[in-house]
């Protein structure tokens, strides 16, 4: 064959090469790990619980059946919130032995009578996601910064995550919020996988590092969402910022009630391949935060690009269901093209089922989303965070998926 028709069979067939990414050894969506081809939805869902069973073993560690059902109270409800145009409710929902409750805040747009919802922890707790003043301080540890000292929340960070959180436009939308602070299912610092709901059950048996433990709890807060008769359970869109959006995607890669899942600047362990070494590395996360994944992960600090697995493979396990995958351009750390590559790569698995990825393995420029297929994307101008923006673009996509 001449060289020239080689090249041509190659750029057509190619869709993405990834060799001069440091990413020769990168694994390939559609083969089992026998090396045998996957051509049809039957053969991938095989693989997708040989690909799970990695993900458990290798990076997010093995996670106890979520509880059947869920015991809750309303502590709260008002329905003349955000000016009357929502309701607002308080749940707490209580986990076997655990000392607390999860303390879930809700939003429904009144005039809705089963709305869809956006699920997501807020990084702070409850009392952040808002300057109302009747939304308690949390009592669970929270991480010290100029304001908390001694890991005590405190009433000067109401409202602090305010602009994170644009409830209006959520509502406006006809949407519901759901949310609650990640520090009442596991406090995020290494303490010996102690504390927490890891703490409920034995080690020896559940690996799980705290991404798996926090994703769980979001599951466990599906069951009471299936129970709430304002929500829609069939339009849930779990979503998530930072390591937030690396639980999101973990949660709706393992749980097929979530309808759509949303990564928001999620990076490394998140969205972003780590085959390019670009922004942070597993050794770098694994050094700063030991307790997200399991032990078994840290075998492979230094050797990023030559695991046997990545994160085109957890986006990958989320289809059928549509999944959307953002960034922010100043967000080096994130590695914004990896989190595009890998949302582009998954988009062979939503091609198997009939549906569409995204079309270009070139990035698209910022402010120009795309919500055409079952895999959205968007790149923001800015640093790393959530923002109204984003919130718009999700909101969109999700009036588009769940066809509202
Ligand atoms: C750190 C960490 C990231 C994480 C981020 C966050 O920067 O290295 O992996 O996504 O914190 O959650 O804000």
């Amino acid at each position: 064959m001449q060289v020239h028709k080689l090249y041509v069979l190659l750029i057509v067939f190619l869709p993405f090469t990834v060799e001069s990414q440091n990413c020769s050894g990168l694994p390939e969506l559609l083969k089992f790990n026998t090396g045998n081809a996957v051509t049809t939805i039957k053969a991938w869902e095989k693989h997708k619980k040989e690909l799970k069973k990695q993900f458990d073993e290798e990076m997010f560690g093995t996670q106890p059946p979520v509880p059947k059902g869920v015991r809750y109270k309303v502590v709260h409800e008002t329905a003349t919130a955000i000016g009357g145009k929502a309701s607002r409710k308080r749940v707490n929902l209580y986990l076997n032995n655990l000392d607390h409750p999860l303390e879930l805040l809700i939003y429904y747009p009144n005039g809705v009578k089963k709305a869809p919802a956006f699920l997501g922890y807020n990084f702070w707790g409850n009392h952040t996601v808002t300057f109302e003043t009747d939304i308690p301080v949390t009592a669970q540890w929270s991480r010290n910064n100029n304001i908390i000292q001694d890991h005590k929340a405190t009433d000067k960070m109401r409202g602090f995550s305010a602009s994170r959180w644009p409830v209006e436009a959520i509502i406006d939308a006809g949407f519901a919020l759901v949310t609650l602070y990640h520090g009442d299912v596991d406090p995020d610092f290494d303490d010996g996988f102690m504390n927490g709901v890891h703490g409920l059950y034995p080690r020896e048996k559940y690996s799980w590092g705290t991404i798996a433990a926090w994703s769980w709890g979001l599951s466990y807060v599906m069951n009471y969402l299936e129970k709430d008769n304002r929500i829609d359970a069939k339009k849930v869109a779990v979503v998530g910022h930072s390591r937030l959006g690396k639980v999101a995607l973990h949660a709706g890669a393992t749980d097929e009630r979530f309808a759509l899942t949303i990564s928001n600047n999620s990076g490394c362990g998140g969205a972003a391949l780590s085959c390019r070494k670009k922004g942070e590395t597993i050794k770098a996360i694994n050094d700063r935060f030991p307790h997200w994944f399991t032990a078994n992960f840290k075998k492979y600090n230094e050797k990023d690009d030559s695991m046997p697995f990545d994160q085109h493979q957890l986006i990958a396990l989320v289809a059928p269901r549509p999944v959307y995958v953002a960034s922010a351009d100043l967000d080096a750390w994130a590695d914004p093209e990896g989190e595009y590559l890998s949302a582009f790569l998954a988009g062979e698995v939503y091609r198997l089922y009939g549906l569409n990825g995204l079309k270009s393995d070139k990035m698209p420029a910022v402010h120009a989303p795309f919500h055409e297929g079952s895999v959205g994307y968007h790149i923001r101008a800015g640093k790393h965070d959530i923002t109204l923006y984003d919130w718009q673009q999700y909101i969109a996509f999700a009036t588009k998926r769940f066809c509202l």
